[in-house]
Formats: C-alpha cells, sequence, structure tokens
C-alpha cells in the first residue's frame, strides 16, 4: 500500500524541500519505489532534476519521478495515485500556507505529517501555529502521524536539549535531529546523501 508522507509548514525556509529530497533518495537508494510531489509554484525539484541530468549528460530521466502539482489539487491526485497502487511511497513538498483548504486535504490523504522546524524562537513559534492549523485533521484521519522534524540543529547538540525545546508544542517528534550542514544546501535528487541515511531511517520507523 502507498504510503504518503507531506512536508508542511506555515512558512518558507523551515527545510521541507531539503529534507523532502534527502528522504526520497534515501527511499529510492533502498529500492522503494518513490513520487515527489512539488507543490511549491517555482518547481524547485523538477528544475534541480533537469540540471542534475544535463550535467550527467542523460537525455532520459531513469530515476524517480518528481512531478509539478498545486496545493489545491494535490490531494486529489493523491487519491487517484494511491488507487493505482504502483509507489510504496510519495512524498510531499508543499509550498506551506496551512491555511488552505488543499492543504488540509492533504493531511486527510497522509500517512504522515513532518512540520519542519529550527530551534529558533521565531521558528517555534511558526510550527506551534502549524500544528493547531492542522491538529483537526488528526480527528478526521485516525491513520495520520503528525510529527516534528527538527532541522538546521547546530552540530552536537544534544538530542535531549532539542526535545526540550520543542516540549512546548505537544506533538511527536522524529526521534534525531537534521544538522546545520553545508551539503544540505546542495542537495541531489539522484543521489543519497550518506549523512541523511539515519534520519530516513527514523522516519520510516516512526511511521510505523
Ligand atoms: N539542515 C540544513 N543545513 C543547512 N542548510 C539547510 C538545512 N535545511 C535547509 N537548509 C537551507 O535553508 C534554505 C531553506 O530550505 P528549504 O528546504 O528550501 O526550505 P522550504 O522548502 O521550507 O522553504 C535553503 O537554502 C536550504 O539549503
Ligand atoms: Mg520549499
Amino acid at each position: 500500500m502507498t504510503k504518503v508522507i507531506s512536508f508542511i509548514s506555515r512558512k518558507g525556509g523551515t527545510g521541507k524541500t531539503t529534507n523532502a529530497i534527502n528522504l526520497a533518495t534515501f527511499l529510492s537508494d533502498g529500492k522503494k519505489k518513490v513520487l515527489v510531489l512539488e507543490t511549491d509554484a517555482n518547481y524547485t525539484l523538477n528544475s534541480l532534476r533537469k540540471l542534475e541530468l544535463f550535467k550527467l549528460k542523460q537525455k532520459k530521466d531513469t530515476y524517480f519521478k518528481i512531478v509539478g502539482s498545486q496545493d489545491n489539487r494535490v490531494a486529489s491526485e493523491i487519491v487517484s495515485l494511491k488507487a493505482r497502487n504502483n509507489y510504496d511511497y510519495i512524498i510531499v513538498d508543499s509550498a506551506g500556507k496551512t491555511t488552505d483548504k488543499g492543504i488540509r486535504e492533504l493531511c486527510l490523504e497522509s500517512n504522515m505529517v513532518l512540520i519542519t522546524t529550527s530551534i529558533t524562537q521565531n521558528d517555534l513559534l511558526v510550527a506551534f501555529q502549524t500544528v493547531k492549523d492542522l491538529m483537526p485533521a488528526t480527528v478526521l484521519n485516525k491513520e495520520l502521524k503528525l510529527c516534528l522534524l527538527a532541522n538546521r540543529i547546530p552540530r552536537f547538540t544534544r538530542m535531549s536539549s532539542v526535545r526540550t525545546q520543542l516540549a512546548l508544542i505537544n506533538i511527536d517528534v522524529i526521534d534525531t535531529y537534521v544538522p546545520q550542514r553545508k551539503n544540505y544546501t546542495t542537495p541531489s535528487t539522484i543521489k543519497p546523501d550518506r549523512h541523511y541515511k539515519y534520519v530516513g531511517e527514523q522516519i520510516i520507523k516512526q511511521l510505523g
């Protein structure tokens, strides 16, 4: 059965795209059938894939699919994709406006929603509001796991202190964090980043 993991947050710059693509390359490297849906009108990942293929001088795209969508239709697209059952995982990189009707519908079709946040005060407040906006979806969709994913955390920070910071937002937290690393500023849509393996494993473990 296709599992849907969506990256959502109320504001840009929290790490949705970075984590969506790293999770996708991790799963694809593990021989899972993956589809990425991106709803950001910049279609960053589509462009990045094209650029990578150009650099590799490959005309044919043989890697997992990255498909452009929009917040207002992504949920209905997922419904038909799930019915066809061609994928193990659909990863959604959303544009991030939690008040959109489309984003709420996306939550109803997701198995897991990951809210990326750093532990700066501003990001924590945004994450708090994001959770508040999305919480009603967990009542309607009992399958939904709404989790925080700590991102851009200074290296060598203890997970226990990250947890303390995140405790004000009363939902599950992925059991590791994504550090601030230079390699995450230049992600690949093709080659998995070995540093992300453990994060990917923890996400899938928590998805159950
Ligand atoms: N863990 C990280 N380490 C270093 N840079 C990061 C990390 N996560 C995100 N970034 C950088 O922060 C910026 C915003 O990240 P992005 O994933 O595009 O956010 P969003 O999709 O939520 O708008 C990008 O320039 C990205 O390279
Ligand atoms: Mg993005």
